[in-house]
């Protein structure tokens, strides 16, 4: 029993992550071609957003590699549990995918907002991993300690840049409603959706890895 706990538990944890992790990069692909047509010359920028997009990508990999060898396809869940679908949906009115990019970097409004809203996840993922780090049901599994720790390493990088545009263009700090935003999704998915979807028996595994329709012009910049 506690051993069919600790499975379905770290089963539930690996899909929810390797979903946000695919998200992660995928959205920023197009935060970079958006940033690329606006500030063609700001170069350190650029570089920060690429670092970032490959650390994403990264990090899917791991999470792929671990359920690879567990010999499983992740649990398909969807962007209901992705933070940033829903920070982007709460903030924007809009799903990330209709979310005009275009729109968004032109106008300094949206694009502060938009700032605001990836540190704000950045930062929440990094907690989150520190927390994990010392969770019992974690620590069973070396394999996820191993990953944690890399994304731990590489999370305070994450949010540098968006928090450098706000400085450089003397934008405002997140608000305490923006932080309630972000506190609120988070107890969404691990007071609500997280038990359920646990105790769900009908919940399927992918048939395929969320990789395997990337746009090509994504896998090329991996
Ligand atoms: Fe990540
Ligand atoms: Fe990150």
């Amino acid at each position: 029993m506690v051993a069919w706990f600790t499975r379905r538990y770290l089963d539930l944890l690996g899909s929810i992550y390797i979903y946000n992790e695919h998200r992660g990069y995928t959205a920023l692909d197009r935060v970079l071609e958006a940033v690329r047509f606006r500030y063609p010359d700001d170069h350190a920028f650029i570089a920060a957003i690429e670092k970032h997009r490959a650390d994403e990508r990264k990090h899917y990999l791991m999470f792929r590699r671990w359920y690879e060898k567990r010999g499983q396809m992740p649990l398909s869940v969807d962007r209901t549990c992705g933070h940033i679908d829903r920070f982007v949906e709460i903030m924007f009115r809009s799903p990330i995918d209709r979310l005009d990019t275009i729109d968004v970097i032109t106008n300094d409004r949206l694009f502060e907002k938009l700032c605001r809203v990836i540190s704000l996840t950045e930062k929440r993922g990094y907690r989150q991993v520190e927390i994990l780090l010392k969770h019992p049901l974690v620590q069973h599994d070396p394999g996820l300690i191993k990953i944690f720790r890399i994304i731990k390493q590489d999370e305070p990088s994450h949010w540098e840049p968006y928090d450098g545009w706000l400085r450089a263009n003397r934008k405002r700090e997140p608000k305490w409603w923006e932080h309630a935003v972000d506190a609120f999704i988070h107890s969404e998915l691990l007071l609500l959706k997280l038990p359920i979807l646990f105790l769900d028996p009908g919940l399927r595994r992918r048939s395929d890895w969320p990789d395997a329709h990337d746009r090509p012009q994504a896998l090329a910049l991996a």
